[in-house]
């Protein structure tokens, strides 16, 4: 966005001096947020975690532009998404930003394949090409069979996964996570983590995963960011997602 070639940045997502207080000034007034500085390069795979209620979730949506800073700024690709208006602001995170929910989302009603379609009917992609990205997406995370299904009639692993390929549907720059294992079992929560893996080693996504527990995204993540105090500490520096293959 605006800077080509050399000067564009390695760094895709950042947080200045960020703060985030529900009802400033009022009777339920809750600092969460207390100068929170992220700096996020392309292609890493960053694990967030703290305990319920320190304020993942406050973070991911200001991240991805779902909600407001209380002071501070938010960064994507340099530009800052903090303070655009509606309309500019969706549209930046219907194309830059894929989100996974602890609680799936995916809309009742519609099948899998319109689940994962919607993001890209939103995106204003034309009809012949959702069809055939929805094809190969599903195709390549082996959900093909489950195309025409109703969300009521899949397992929490498989809901999480089709909201993992729904996330990619307009290719984004960065995947947010939001305890995205944290309603599944363990093998399904394997299967979501390897799938965030291969989207981050593969496909160069960038991915930030927020989850009460160190364990199992911390094995994935290349990097541990924890909470303390309303702020980020950094925890030593692992290698899974930046080995080289
Ligand atoms: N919309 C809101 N209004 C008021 N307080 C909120 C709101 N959302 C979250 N909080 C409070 O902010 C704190 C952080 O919440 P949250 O970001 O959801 O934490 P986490 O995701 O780490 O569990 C909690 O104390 C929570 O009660
Ligand atoms: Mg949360």
């Amino acid at each position: 966005m605006g800077w080509g070639g050399l000067r564009m940045s390695a760094e895709v997502l950042a947080t200045r001096g960020l703060w985030k207080t529900y009802d400033p000034g009022g009777p339920f007034e809750v600092e969460v947020l207390t100068d929170v500085n992220l700096s996020v390069k392309r292609g890493e795979f960053v694990l967030l975690s703290g305990p319920s209620g320190c304020g993942k979730t406050t973070l991911l949506n200001l991240l991805g532009g779902l909600d407001e800073p209380t002071r501070g700024e938010v960064l994507l690709e340099g530009v800052r998404i903090s303070g655009l208006s509606q309309g500019r602001l969706s549209r930046v995170r219907s194309r830059s930003i894929g989100f996974i929910f602890q609680h799936f989302n995916l809309l009742p009603s519609l099948t899998v394949r319109e689940n994962v379609e919607l993001p890209m009917v939103y995106a204003g992609v034309p009809r012949g090409d959702r069809g055939r990205r929805v094809g190969d997406l599903l195709g390549r995370f082996d959900l093909s069979g489950l195309g025409d299904r109703l969300p009521s009639r899949l397992s929490g692993g498989q809901m999480q996964r089709v909201a993992a390929v729904r996330a990619l549907a307009n290719d984004p720059l960065v995947v947010l996570a939001d305890e995205p294992t944290s309603n599944l079992d363990e093998e399904s929560s394997e299967m979501l983590l390897g799938m965030l893996s291969e989207m981050n080693r593969e496909d160069g996504k960038t991915v930030v995963l927020a989850s009460n527990y160190p364990e199992p995204a911390g094995r994935y993540a290349g990097r541990h960011l924890v909470f303390r105090l309303g702020g980020l500490e950094e925890l030593g520096e692992e290698s899974a997602s930046s080995e080289e293959e």
